[in-house]
């Protein structure tokens, strides 16, 4: 009988049980039903943001230089500098794009190049130059009088793996030289490509200085549950709405939100691409941007498009009758392709680092910094996928958007990248993690163990030069103040590569703003003690199609490139 008290123990632990299940159950799925609310009002409050956003976006007063005016003023000798920049990348043809019809455009189909002199009998040999004259008709066939059509020229051999950029003459009437040195023995194929018209460039360069809102940033604010979105860009026109100012304190570098309705311009959290305008074109300038009729396309050559280059003369007598003065050609050429390997001509040899054990050799006891778009953290990702023992640390950052690190402590190897600063296109990088090149080149100690490697140009084709001028000032300043204070670091820039472009990319993110920006960039550091790796010419000179983020055959020459500069003595096995 002493036990009765617990006869009914297993009936009460089951009626416990089962009621605590119950209550588990509800309590579980009230849960489910917040979370369920919670996340459907997000998606609401997100629908009516983005929504807002577009509707909201700023009315610009589409007058020039209107973005260049904000932040800060340029010094006098700054403003000299400016002037001289903007006076060597101004560009032949027509300014505006008046709606002529678009038979009187250019039309690579009607268009021809010759392989100069046209007559036979002509020997080209090593050591040469290859004069080609291009004449540009407009779709009716007649030739054209005036210059600005933006044309490539590359010459090259599918079966040597051979290839380089040719430089690209404008007389101003309608004809072109392309000039090309010729660097190696056998068949070379001249391929000139018109990139744009004249006309086309005419409408690039009016959006350049007049729609630097056609790609609009954003930004999240948030304090608690409330959260804001609100758009933001380099300049805002202050006459709309109360802005939020970014402007950086060390640089001077601007950048502007709106500011949100209830929160405070402190609670920003982040910083993303917005969006693309669209609708920028009229109809009749949308068929300047045709893939396939008027956009990067080939011309043919009117007789024979390929020469076979003989070895190099014995005799130095040569008989000049080029009608391209040597002070005409500008952009010498940095290397070129031969069996499909870079062949710089700097005078540096270009080592190849093939084997994983190179790579890993060459870095070893270096810190090497990444600054800049997504161009360079592909050196990042090529660079740990092809030295495994380099590995990638978690540091739980966004995919693609970085800060990224990667570490290989046997061999006392730093890998970090990080994206420059506003204006990004990127996803969504934390407003903590928003740093300008130039405050982060003034935080490292450097020294001879310090590699720094800089990639800054596809962000800013929307906006006008000056804004890149002002950008690569800073940059330059840094870069300087950091050679003074530690001799021996070695600074490695790597200039603007062409892009497949279609009619909206070209809008955006054309070769033509490339072009303008890349020449800018040569200019500002020609006289700074820094190493180019020529992305241009590399891809320029590449069989390969041009795209955004070249192909691994075209980065691992890059990184060649690289590696050579960070240990010129070890060059693992020299192509010689
Ligand atoms: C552009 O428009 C803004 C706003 O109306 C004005 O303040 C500015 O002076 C204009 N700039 C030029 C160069 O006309
Ligand atoms: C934003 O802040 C900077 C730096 O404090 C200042 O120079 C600039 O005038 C401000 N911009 C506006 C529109 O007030």
């Amino acid at each position: 009988m002493c036990r009765n008290p617990f006869k009914y123990a297993p009936v009460f632990l089951c009626l416990v049980v089962s009621g605590l299940i119950f209550v588990l159950r509800n309590i579980h799925s009230v849960e489910n039903w917040n979370c369920h609310t919670i996340s459907s009002l997000y998606h609401i409050q997100k629908r009516i943001h983005s929504s807002l956003l577009r509707a909201n976006l700023p009315t610009f007063h589409h007058n020039r230089t209107y973005c260049a005016h904000l932040g800060q003023k340029p010094s006098p000798e700054d403003e000299v500098e400016e002037r001289y920049l903007l006076d060597s990348i101004a560009w032949p043809g027509p300014t505006l794009y008046s709606p002529t019809a678009l038979r009187q455009t250019s039309d690579p189909v009607h268009s021809l190049f010759t392989i100069l002199p046209s007559k036979e009998g002509r020997e080209w040999h090593v050591g040469d130059q290859l004069e080609v004259l291009v004449q540009i008709h407009d779709f009716q066939g007649r030739p054209k009088r005036y210059g600005g059509d933006f044309l490539v020229a590359r010459l090259h051999s599918k079966e040597l793996g051979a290839g380089v950029a040719g430089e690209v003459l404008d007389h101003k009437n309608g004809f072109y030289s392309a000039v090309f040195p010729l660097f190696w023995v056998g068949p070379a194929q001249v391929e000139i490509t018109l990139v744009h018209s004249s006309e086309a460039v005419a409408v690039l360069r009016r959006l350049r200085e007049e729609r630097p809102d056609r790609v609009f940033f954003k930004s999240v604010f948030r304090l608690g549950f409330l959260s804001e979105t609100t758009v933001c860009n380099l300049c805002l026109p202050s006459d709309q709405e109360p802005l939020c100012n970014y402007t950086d304190l060390h640089t001077g570098e601007p950048w502007y939100c709106y500011k949100p309705k209830m929160l405070s311009c402190d609670t920003r959290i982040n910083h993303a691409k917005g969006g693309y305008l669209k609708h920028l074109l009229t109809n009749n300038e949308a068929l300047l941007f045709q893939s396939g009729v008027n956009l990067k396309v080939q011309i043919h050559a009117s007789g024979p498009d390929r020469v076979n280059v003989l070895p190099p003369r014995k005799d130095t007598f040569e008989i000049k009758s080029s009608s391209v003065k040597p002070e005409d050609i500008k952009l010498t050429p940095s290397g070129y392709y031969y069996k499909n390997i870079w062949r710089p001509l700097d005078g540096e040899t270009m080592g190849q680092f093939n084997k994983p054990s190179s790579i890993v050799q060459c870095l070893k006891n270096k810190v090497i910094n990444m600054y800049g778009d997504s161009t360079v953290r592909q050196w990042f990702e090529y660079l740990i996928s092809s030295a495994p023992e380099i590995k990638e640390f978690n540091l739980h950052s966004p995919k693609n958007v970085g800060p990224f690190m990667a570490v290989d402590s046997a061999h006392n190897i730093l890998l970090k990248y990080r994206c420059h600063g506003p204006p990004i296109r990127f996803t969504t990088v934390l407003s903590s993690e928003l740093r300008y090149i130039s405050n982060e080149l003034d935080g490292l100690s450097g020294g001879p163990n310090t590699v720094v490697a800089l990639s800054i140009w596809a962000h800013f084709s929307t906006f006008p030069v000056e804004v890149y001028i002002r950008r690569l000032r800073h940059i330059r300043r840094a870069v300087i103040r950091l050679l003074e204070r530690a001799p021996g670091t070695l600074v490695v820039i790597r200039s603007a590569n062409l892009q497949a472009l279609d009619q909206e990319v070209s809008l955006y993110n054309s070769d033509w703003f490339s072009l303008q920006l890349d020449k800018v960039l040569r200019a500002m550091f020609k006289e700074v003690d820094v190493l180019l790796v020529d992305a241009w010419q590399m891809t320029l000179a590449h069989h390969l199609p041009h795209a955004l983020h070249p192909p691994p055959a075209i980065v691992k020459n890059m990184i060649n490139m690289l590696l050579s500069y960070i240990c010129p003595e070890n060059k693992g096995a020299s192509w010689h």
